[in-house]
């Protein structure tokens, strides 16, 4: 990393950097480009965000210069957008007890790679059918730019098959060509990359409660209930008949909770106590909170037949095993009912349902009237940085979608920029 500058948070990236092409990019290809090309030549600056990974809320931004051109077998991508949400804090407190800082390794012990969820238009390619100017929805780094190696190219997209990422979960290596992707439409980029990850889930979640027939629950109490992918479960679960669903949330989220109107109770953690007991209850836990869980159990007791861990908005620990009475907690993960649903619907199958029930909730998050959401979009590794700070101290606002523009970053005025002599 000799040439590689960084800054951190709320720092400008220095000048100087980069003046030297990142040794260990150069030599990668450097057997492969004997003949340089005047493009080959100049260099590209590539912006990395950072993320520390024992400390979530610190981040740096890191620049260096790599060649403008793809190897053979490669492309490059040029990263134009992507949302923010906690998932993508979880994804970063689980990065070690769920593999995922290894998809897009930095390097360096301290500090891992946040994955975001986004889009991004190859600038190079020597691949055959993947052509420079094509955009891809997909599983990124926060960074300006990135090579993959992709394997099992169709008109819908490519995996990336580069070797660190071949025993990670496949799903987060598939790339999505826009142009025949049956659910894109230009108009809702924002949409799609804020919500697509977080109501596959949603939409997945609710298959797998209701392919289990809820596991005998007549009530399902869901826990971190303003958040995208508890609110995207509800809308999924909303018209069921023998099913009420109750939202426990915290007490400033509690009117946006109210007002969502997919949950017929909505009480604050404070008076989970207050929910009643005659029913066989399914618990739908997004907040990943010990404390919390423990006082389910011990409040529902026998009602309690089932306890699902979907998330860990409030907690960056992973499950563990407290020894509580009653069900055990059991991981949900989206992939496993994904798979599940390939191999009964068969992947049309499941693509066409999941798109139809996607549009139908972009449909109505989209619409204000419904004051689901607020769309912000800002632009710049620096309002990245100051997102990430604020979803790990838990300072959002759930009705704000956030998504980051970096298009025009290296011009705009932001921390990120760099300047060079
Ligand atoms: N299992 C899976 O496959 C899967 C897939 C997608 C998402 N998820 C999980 O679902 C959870 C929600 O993600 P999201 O992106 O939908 O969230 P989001 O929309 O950003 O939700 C934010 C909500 O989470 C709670 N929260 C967030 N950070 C907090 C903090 N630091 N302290 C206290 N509360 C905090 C608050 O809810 P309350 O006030 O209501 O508690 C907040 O309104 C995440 O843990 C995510 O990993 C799991």
């Amino acid at each position: 990393m000799a040439s590689a500058s960084t800054v951190k948070k709320g720092q400008k990236v220095g000048q100087k950097m980069g003046q030297k092409m990142d040794q260990a990019t150069h030599s990668n290809h450097g057997s492969n480009h004997g003949n340089h090309n005047d493009r080959a030549e100049q260099s590209l600056t590539v912006t990395r965000l950072l993320t520390r990974k024992h400390a979530l809320n610190e981040s740096q931004l890191e620049a260096r210069r790599e060649r403008t051109d793809a190897a053979p077998g490669e492309v490059l991508l040029k990263i134009d957008r992507f949302a923010l949400t906690t998932n993508n804090i979880t994804y970063a407190a689980f990065g070690d007890a769920m593999n995922y800082w290894q998809f897009f390794p930095t390097g360096q012990q301290e500090w891992g790679h946040m994955p975001v969820w986004g889009f991004a238009d190859v600038v190079d390619s020597k691949v055959p059918g993947v052509a420079a100017g094509e955009r891809f929805y997909g599983y990124f780094p926060i960074a300006s730019h990135i090579r993959m190696q992709p394997e099992r190219v169709t008109e819908r997209g490519f995996y990336d098959a580069l070797e660190h990422r071949r025993p990670l979960t496949s799903a987060y290596n598939q790339y999505t060509r826009v142009t025949h992707d049956a659910a894109y439409a230009p108009e809702l980029e924002n949409y799609q990359m804020l919500y697509r990850p977080l109501f596959i889930t949603s939409f997945m979640l609710a298959d797998f409660l209701e392919d289990n027939r809820f596991f005998g629950a007549t009530r399902l109490v869901v826990s971190s209930a303003s958040s995208k992918t508890a609110y995207g479960t509800a809308f999924c679960l909303r018209d069921l008949p023998g099913i009420s669903l109750a939202a426990i949330t915290s007490a400033r989220n509690r009117p946006f909770v109210e007002g969502l109107g997919c949950y017929a109770e909505v009480v604050g953690y404070d008076d989970l106590e207050t929910l009643p007991t005659d029913a066989p209850t399914l618990y739908v836990d997004f907040s990943g909170d010990e404390a919390l869980r423990a006082r389910v159990h011990h409040h529902f007791g026998g009602a309690l037949v089932y306890d699902c861990f979907a998330g860990s908005a409030q907690n960056t620990g992973f499950l563990r095993d407290t020894g509580l009475p009653g069900p055990k907690p059991e991981f949900y993960f989206a992939p496993v009912q994904i798979r599940k649903r390939n191999a009964d619907w068969g992947p049309e199958g499941v693509n066409r349902r999941f798109n139809a029930a996607q549009r139908a909730f972009i449909d109505y998050v989209k619409t204000p009237a419904n004051g689901w959401l607020t769309l912000i979009e800002a632009q710049g590794f620096g309002a990245a940085q100051d997102r990430i700070a604020s979803l790990v101290a838990g300072g959002s606002e759930p009705k704000a979608g956030y998504v980051v523009r970096l298009d025009g970053s290296e011009r705009s005025n932001d921390r990120a920029r760099m300047t060079e002599e």
